[in-house]
């Protein structure tokens, strides 16, 4: 029987046989200080909304052009136009701003190196990827904010290599997030892509954190290797080796370092060695905990000053840059900030690395946002991937100090055995931070009383009495119905306002009305004393397709600044002001007792 040539166009299982080897956390490799060899720069780039990619084979290693095609092709992929990496499409492009669909990034690279193994590290791809490697399918990655790895030694050889990776950022139900949230869908490979030439037995993780008196170690390798890793903090004097048993190691030595603290954010290089492969890391030595309703740093009691943060960017859109990164953290420092939550999904490896040598404490999170498909296992795999993934990422930062699992969900049986499991998972992944989620208002006895808070140190609660909800007798009849034992920090509260309008502070999307109800917002919530953190939304305004009154146009006009990041608005000052009194009250009164 002759081939037949449409047999593609009857094949909608044409994506199972792609699905997997899946690449998750397992396959993560420790990066500090690692070599990278960037594949940033110039890839083809091939629009595939309906999949023709996989469905007719677009991965196989042929680079031959039409003189040379025996029968017609839809695709060239090698011969496409380029786009730059890291970059999202939906910025590239103004016809592609709305495309939701997959996309084949293809680029070459000459491979002469003696290293034992070749990984590639991805640093995100949304919110889908598959990659191939010669025509040979390595893996495929769930997950658009998240660091994956590929190993491609098997399928590298000597001289010019074909890469591609198909990334596809269409919503869906079962995703984490599902298909309804409120940012911008962005697509692409958008942050860094490198090569890491690695020994044949290298380092996954090796996780470095202060408690109880001791600095302690755990470390992973690649391999099952058993034999000496050796851990060294010079500036400590400490030189120690560590027995390494079938693949992992860990060790515990008494120490008395420096703390890294917000007032003196101190950073100590340290070294981890086994066999050919070694990590060099700058880490703080901190301890953060909780005791009945207060949150301790180092056991003083604090008070968190915070503002929440999209990475979101009219020109850049999901991607960022040094410049941006920058312009943000000088904004926080101006306004006085202590805390950032970084909302709803990991954000830039670089943001944690400048938190700890500014002295920013961190909330990180993963998107398991609104009605998530809780009862289905794939996408509790999925949002426990990326979790473990961020975890993996951000280990060794001191600014993060607290992980989030969710934002607003439903409380019902299938999410509150969801993301229980995916606290659990937090702690056994790392027991040296807190565990919050941002929860919503237990509407039958209108209290802060969500069931998860059990599996959390932190209770983050979203309200946005002034705004959505009129007035504040709402607010304070809530603070004094609430008995949590343990702390609340708010997680999101503000009003939209539209940078330039002005008017009475009765009159919604005026500055007036955003500072007004921030203002009364904080006078409130601080009165009650297991409020332990404000953390309004948020520092810029952000895209989103959900806003499309006139006055919004597409924008969540939630910012304290302007889409623009430069113009200022009245909440902005008047929250620095704020700030400014509070930091002072609190250097003041910075004993056991309540710091605000
Ligand atoms: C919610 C949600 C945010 C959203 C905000 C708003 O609290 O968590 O992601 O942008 O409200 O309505 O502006």
């Amino acid at each position: 029987m002759t081939e037949d040539p449409f047999a593609h166009l009857h094949d909608e299982g044409y994506g199972h046989a792609t699905d997997h080897p899946r690449l998750g956390a397992a396959f993560s490799v420790a990066m500090g200080g690692r070599d990278r060899i960037s594949l940033n720069g110039a890839w083809h780039f091939t629009r595939d909304l309906f999949d023709e990619g996989l469905r007719q084979g677009w991965y196989r290693d042929d680079l031959a052009g039409p003189k040379h095609w025996p029968t017609p092709r839809d695709h060239e992929v090698w011969a496409a136009e380029t786009v730059t990496v890291p970059g999202c499409w939906t910025t590239q492009r103004p016809e592609w701003r709305y495309f939701e669909g997959a996309a084949w990034y293809a680029r070459r690279f000459v491979w002469d190196d003696a290293a034992p193994r070749l990984v590639l590290r991805v640093g995100a791809a949304a919110y889908g990827a598959r990659v191939f490697l010669n025509g040979h399918h390595v893996g495929s990655h769930l997950g658009a904010s998240t660091p994956f790895f590929a190993e491609l030694t098997a399928f590298v050889r000597p001289g010019e290599n074909h890469l591609l990776i198909q990334v596809y950022n269409r919503r869906a139900a079962d995703r984490v997030p599902m298909h309804h949230f409120d940012w911008f869908n962005d697509g692409g490979l958008y942050r860094d892509v490198d090569l890491l030439a690695l020994p044949r037995v290298f380092l996954r993780q090796a996780a470095i954190w202060f408690s109880g008196g001791m600095i302690r170690l755990r470390l992973g390798l690649s391999d099952p290797e058993s034999g000496m890793a050796r851990l060294e903090i010079p500036a400590l004097g400490i030189t120690v080796d560590v027995a390494v048993q079938d693949g992992a190691g860990e060790a515990a030595i008494p120490a008395d370092p420096e703390r890294w603290s917000p007032e003196a954010p101190v950073l100590h290089e340290v070294v981890v060695r086994f066999g050919a492969d070694s990590v060099t890391e700058r880490v703080g030595f901190r301890e953060i905990k909780v005791s009945g309703t207060q949150i301790l740093l180092n056991g003083v009691p604090l008070f968190l000053r915070g503002v929440c943060i999209h990475e979101d960017d009219a020109i850049l859109g999901r991607a960022t840059n040094e410049a941006d990164l920058r312009r943000r953290f000088g904004h926080l420092r101006e306004l006085g900030c202590n805390f950032a939550r970084l909302a709803h999904y990991p954000h830039h490896e670089r943001v944690a690395e400048i938190a700890d040598e500014q002295g920013v404490m961190l909330w990180a999170e993963i998107p398991v946002y609104w009605a998530i498909d809780f009862a289905n296992p794939a996408t509790f795999a999925d949002a426990e991937n990326q979790l473990l993934e961020l975890i993996g990422r951000d280990i060794n930062r001191a600014s993060v100090v607290m992980w989030g699992v969710g934002n607003e969900n439903a409380d019902t049986d299938a999410r509150y055995d969801f993301m229980s499991r995916l606290a659990g998972a937090a702690r056994a992944a790392d027991p040296s931070r807190l565990i919050a989620a941002a929860c919503l208002i237990n509407r039958e006895t209108f209290q802060i009383a969500d069931r998860l808070a059990a599996h959390l140190d932190v209770i983050g609660l979203n309200e946005y009495f002034g705004w959505y909800e009129p007035g504040f007798e709402g607010l304070d009849r809530l603070l004094a119905n609430s008995r949590p034992n343990r702390p609340v920090v708010i997680s999101e509260t503000g009003a939209d306002a539209v940078a330039g309008r002005r008017g009475a502070h009765t009159e919604l999307f005026t500055e007036e009305c955003q500072s007004s109800i921030l203002d009364d917002q904080l006078s409130i919530v601080t009165k009650a004393s297991y409020v332990r953190g404000f953390c309004p939304w948020l520092l810029y305004d952000f895209r989103s397709e959900r806003r499309q009154t006139p006055l919004q146009g597409g924008w969540n006009r939630k910012g304290l600044i302007a889409g623009d990041k430069a113009t200022r608005k009245m909440a902005f000052k008047l929250l620095a002001r704020r700030y400014r009194e509070i930091a002072r009250y609190s250097a003041r009164h910075s004993s056991a007792r309540k710091v605000v």
